[in-house]
């Protein structure tokens, strides 16, 4: 009887456990946008060059903007095609989440194509990428806090912005709503939850938590400044238009003196073989969200120092640790990580690629995502765990300490100490990996500063 009752626990915890991991993979199957897949056509939604007609300055910030370009950029049909799609044919479970995947990056093709949508050489519609209709035909969030393609569509000609309409338009009615002046309709594809119930996007729970919110300070304000403006050609200007800019981490400009950096040493004299310290302030002014933020599982800011003697040699400063839990993953080295790429990509014991490709023991400021068995991943929707948060918040300041010995055939005069950060939006061992364009990849200067020490005889 006894070993029977047993059985009996053991059963029952045994489906306890399994209904709590399909509870885990149905997250997304709970939320009330779902029923948005497939619930309209292609046709109920107009293309974003019928709007050009009679807004052509927004179309035209717009089109040079990633919003324009979210189902149609390289990277992301490489991501989608190459690694999601046959991810789902492998892992079945995989399916909802894939799908998931247009309702952000397409979403006329996620409520009205069929999934996979077509190729971007085949010129459908999933092209519109997020269109002009896509945030004109949002009335509100369906859930709080805004997360996974939340918004709340229905097609038509009554368009939604946040002013009051200044002149009737001939093509749609207009209708004022406050919706449009929040952070929440970002929100909406800005935040994200993988089938583990994973916070794999946060960029508006971040904003939230930081000092801009406080102040009022949202996402338009730094993404859609306001400025003189005529929004449509029959239309007059409007002072206090909203430029169509989305410029983030894909504008150098704009991710260029993000961070401020100064740094000094303890010593300003030394004589060679004596220990200088140096201690570097990273400030983050320009961000209302943490930098990086979005696409965290890809992208990497890191800080790289080296000194100068009078005679032209160089040498490298690696920083020193300071002892916290995951710092391995902040410090760059000879690692191998992203093996479960194997999986979709039909490698076995695929034994994965450099984790970080940047010249070893340089500060990382990142936020790594791990699989189920603790490999670092960028198949974010794979991720079961996110590690040690080591970005810098918006207006936070991080202070790195970094040792120098200085060498006996370092050359007499002055040296000059300089410290750069560096991002990228994709590490570059997965890039080269995935045949990714090289713009992804490439070394974008974020700011530097430099400093001297007199290097006695
Ligand atoms: C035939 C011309 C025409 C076309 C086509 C057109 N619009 Fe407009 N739209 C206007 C005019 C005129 C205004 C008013 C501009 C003003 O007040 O300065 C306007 C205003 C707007 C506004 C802002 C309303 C406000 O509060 O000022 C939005 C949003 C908008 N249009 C969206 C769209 C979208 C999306 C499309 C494409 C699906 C589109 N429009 C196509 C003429 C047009
Ligand atoms: C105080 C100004 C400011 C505010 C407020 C702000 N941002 Fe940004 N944002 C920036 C700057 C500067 C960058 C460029 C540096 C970077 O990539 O983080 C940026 C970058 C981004 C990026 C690209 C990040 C990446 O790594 O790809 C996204 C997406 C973004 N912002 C969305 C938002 C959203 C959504 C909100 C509101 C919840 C918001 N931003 C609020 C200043 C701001
Ligand atoms: C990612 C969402 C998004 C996309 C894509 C988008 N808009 Fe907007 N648009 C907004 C928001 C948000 C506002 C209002 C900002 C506010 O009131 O603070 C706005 C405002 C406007 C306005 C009124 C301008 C003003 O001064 O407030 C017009 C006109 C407009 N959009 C037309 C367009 C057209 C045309 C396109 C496509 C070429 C487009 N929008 C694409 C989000 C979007
Ligand atoms: C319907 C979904 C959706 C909404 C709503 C939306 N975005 Fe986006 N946004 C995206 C997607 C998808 C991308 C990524 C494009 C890419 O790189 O593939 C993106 C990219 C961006 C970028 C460019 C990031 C870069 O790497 O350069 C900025 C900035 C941005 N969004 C800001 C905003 C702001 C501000 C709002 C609210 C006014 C907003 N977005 C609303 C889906 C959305
Ligand atoms: C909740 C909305 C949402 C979902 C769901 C989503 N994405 Fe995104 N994705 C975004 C936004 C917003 C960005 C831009 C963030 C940033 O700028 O860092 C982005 C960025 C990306 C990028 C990087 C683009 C670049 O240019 O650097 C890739 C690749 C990508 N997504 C692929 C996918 C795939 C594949 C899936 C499905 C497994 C998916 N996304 C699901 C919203 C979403």
């Amino acid at each position: 009887m006894k070993t029977d009752l047993r059985t009996v626990r053991w059963a029952g915890a045994a489906i306890a456990v399994f209904a709590i991991v399909l509870t885990a993979f149905s997250v997304a199957n709970l939320l009330p946008q779902e029923e948005l897949k497939g619930k309209y056509d292609y046709k109920d939604f107009e293309t974003s060059l019928k709007c050009r007609s009679c807004h052509p300055g927004i179309y035209e910030q717009w089109k040079q903007a990633m919003m324009s370009q979210s189902y149609t950029h390289h990277w992301d049909e490489i991501e989608y095609f190459d690694l999601a799609v046959p991810h789902a044919e492998v892992d079945p479970k995989m399916k909802d989440a894939v799908d998931g995947c247009n309702g952000c990056h397409t979403p006329l093709a996620y409520m009205g194509g069929t999934l996979p949508p077509p190729r971007p050489e085949e010129n459908s519609m999933a092209n519109e990428g997020v269109s002009c209709e896509v945030c004109h035909l949002t009335q509100r969030s369906q859930v709080d806090p805004p997360v996974n393609y939340s918004y709340y569509i229905e097609p038509g000609t009554t368009k939604h912005s946040g002013r009051e309409p200044g002149i009737e338009s001939p093509a749609h009615k207009i209708v004022q709503n406050d919706f449009f002046r929040t952070t929440e309709f970002c929100g909406n594809c800005h935040n994200e939850k993988n089938p583990y119930g994973i916070w794999v996007k946060s960029t508006q729970l971040e904003w939230k938590e930081g000092p801009y919110a406080e102040e009022g300070v949202r996402c338009q304000d730094c993404h859609m400044p306001e400025g003189p403006y005529q929004n449509a050609i029959m239309g007059t200007t409007h002072e206090d238009a909203r430029l169509h800019l989305f410029h983030g981490a894909h504008d150098p400009g704009k991710v260029r003196g993000t961070i401020e950096l100064r740094i000094e040493p303890d010593l300003r004299v030394a004589e060679p073989g004596e220990t200088i310290h140096f201690k570097v302030a990273l400030f983050n002014q320009k961000t209302g969200h943490k930098f990086p933020t979005g696409s965290v599982e890809d992208r990497i800011a890191w800080m790289h120092v080296e000194a100068t003697d009078a005679g032209g040699n160089v040498y490298h400063i690696p920083v020193d640790k300071k002892g916290f839990e995951g710092e391995e993953y902040t410090i760059s080295g000879d690692y191998l990580a992203y093996q479960d790429m194997g999986i979709p990509l039909r490698i076995d014991d695929f034994s994965g690629v450099q984790r970080d490709g940047i010249p070893h023991g340089n500060r990382i400021f990142r936020m790594p995502y791990f699989d189920e068995q603790g490999r670092m991943t960028i198949m974010q929707w794979n991720a079961t765990s996110l590690g040690v948060d080591y970005r810098i918040g918006p207006r936070e300041t991080k202070v790195e300490d970094l040792t120098f010995k200085v060498p006996y055939d370092a050359a007499p005069g002055k040296m000059v100490v300089r410290a750069v950060l560096n991002y990228q939006l994709l590490v570059k061992p997965v890039a080269d990996f995935l045949k990714v364009p090289a713009d992804e990849s490439e070394i974008i200067f974020v700011n530097d500063h430099s400093t001297t020490v007199e290097i006695l005889q």
